[in-house]
């Protein structure tokens, strides 16, 4: 199933953007900030809440990365304004994590403080391995300063596990997810079922350690095994969430909404939609459907 979407989206990648984008704005709530506001202004109604992304990442300039930070800045002024149950994602690399650690770190606490001025929170996404241990120090960092800063860990990786034991420490707010980069194998688990056992094993060690965790996963059996722990731990439903990604699998969102645990809906938006449309097209194991029924439409 890889292999056969993988080759999609790389028959998709030749088509013209434009053509593109209609496969792709399932995953997206927009191009503009007030679409992802139309968005969340939905979700809310249902009971869930949202975390904003401006999508854009692997950035190269000092000014394009001020410019993210600007709208990262507009971002938490809008939720403010219209009393949204959201908060923000941050992709460290469309802050400057890949040019110059100082300066964004300098962004970070920029952010941080408008978030704290509205009692906002900020979650520091994870991306490809060469961040990884920079993300995670600069996290150590802005967490010893600001208490409403979150970070992100991925169950592929073999290193998180030890990342998780020194970060339960001082009471890490996470979001654990499998993780969607290509990472060699030295690095990463390969096997579905050793991620998930990954997954599993280290969720379990961050809520015994009374870690707040966002359960970030779509996948029926981390869903399942995520309830057995939370049951057998007889915990509180103030001490973790689900999260779940626009776009994917809204019946399960509504399915864990009705059974009474909280729920956030990862929500991008912005002209800088390629990339992260990609990866999730690349995810969609009904990716082959989905395209010729839109080909056959749009014939
Ligand atoms: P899996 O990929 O096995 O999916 C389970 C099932 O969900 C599939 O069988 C399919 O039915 C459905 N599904 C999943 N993706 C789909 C799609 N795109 N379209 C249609 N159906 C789909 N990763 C990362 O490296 N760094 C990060 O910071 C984040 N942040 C993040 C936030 C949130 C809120 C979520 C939910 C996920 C992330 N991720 C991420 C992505 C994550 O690492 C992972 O790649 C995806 O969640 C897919 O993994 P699942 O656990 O859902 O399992």
């Amino acid at each position: 199933m890889n292999f056969l979407n993988n080759a999609i989206v790389s028959f998709v990648k030749l088509l013209p953007k434009s053509i593109v984008f209609i496969f792709a704005k399932k995953y997206i709530s927009g191009t503009t900030l007030q679409d992802a506001v139309n968005v969340v202004k939905d979700l809310n109604s249902k009971g869930i809440t949202a975390t904003l992304d401006v999508l854009g990442e692997a950035i190269t300039t000092k000014e394009e990365a001020i410019e993210e930070k600007k709208e990262c800045l507009r971002v938490l002024d809008v939720i403010e304004e219209n009393k949204l149950d959201a908060n923000l994602s941050i992709k460290p690399t469309s802050l400057g994590l890949s040019i110059d650690l100082k300066f964004f770190y300098e962004n970070m606490v920029e952010v941080l403080t408008r978030a704290k001025k509205y009692k906002n929170f900020v979650r520091i996404d994870m991306e490809d391995s060469p961040y990884t241990s920079a993300t995670i120090e600069s996290f150590k960092k802005l967490q010893s300063e600001f208490d409403n800063v979150g970070v992100v860990l991925q169950a592929y990786l073999r290193r998180t596990e030890k990342d998780a034991d020194e970060l339960n420490k001082t009471k890490t707010n996470y979001r654990l997810c499998k993780g969607i980069y290509i990472e060699p194998e030295k690095i990463a688990f390969k096997n579905k079922q050793v991620v998930r056992d990954n997954y599993l094993k280290i969720l379990e060690k961050m809520l015994i350690e009374e870690c707040y965790v966002g359960i970030a996963t779509h996948d029926d059996y981390l869903i399942q095994g995520a309830y057995q722990i939370i049951k057998k731990m007889n915990l509180s439903k103030d001490k973790y969430e689900f999260q779940m990604l626009y776009g994917v699998k809204e019946k399960i969102r509504d399915q864990i909404v009705k059974e009474g645990h909280k729920l956030k809906v990862y929500v991008p938006y912005g002209e800088k939609w390629y990339a992260y449309s990609m990866r999730r097209m690349q995810e969609n194991p009904e990716i082959a459907g989905h395209i010729a029924k839109s080909v056959f439409k749009l014939g």
